[in-house]
């Protein structure tokens, strides 16, 4: 059985009371009970984990060479800043989706640039929880042409 890594970033625990207006009301959670129930239909195993911490968030990923075959990732404010994550991904070598809840481009500058896209397959932002749920199905999409 295929297996996914669901990684969270920073304040993302904070789902469900974190600025509703623009992050809504559903929790983590929710959200990771979601993808892995929608997993279990494509044949997925997933494990989740969610960190404030740059470092773990990175060790994380480190560990995931061999072990999984896709990570879903939404990197939170480190998506912005952290070159650490992104050479984690590089290092890895394992296929992953960025995933933004809210679509940063129609926010603040600051959130314009994603220093974490570039070493993924690609992005998915705006589209709420869901943007999870699509993530999946880009990664499952990959396999079945074989990229992953
Ligand atoms: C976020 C967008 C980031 O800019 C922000 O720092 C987050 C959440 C999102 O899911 O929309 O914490 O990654």
């Amino acid at each position: 059985m295929k297996k996914i890594l669901l990684l969270n970033g920073p304040n993302l625990a904070l789902l469900g009371t974190r600025e509703p207006d623009i992050y809504g009301r559903v929790t983590l959670d929710d959200i990771v009970a979601r993808v892995k129930d929608a997993a279990k239909g494509k044949g997925f195993e997933v494990d989740a984990f969610q960190s404030d911490v740059e470092g773990e968030l990175a060790a994380a990923i480190g560990r995931a060479r061999g072990v999984y075959d896709g990570i879903i990732l939404n990197p939170a404010a480190y998506t912005h800043t952290s070159v650490a994550l992104h050479d984690a991904i590089k290092a890895s070598g394992v296929p992953t989706i960025e995933v933004h809840i809210s679509n940063v481009y129609a926010r603040e500058g600051y959130r314009h640039e994603s220093l974490t896209a570039g070493a993924c397959v690609g992005q998915i932002c705006g589209f709420g929880p869901d943007g999870y749920l699509l993530a999946l199905a880009a990664l499952s999409s990959l396999g079945a042409n074989r990229q992953f």
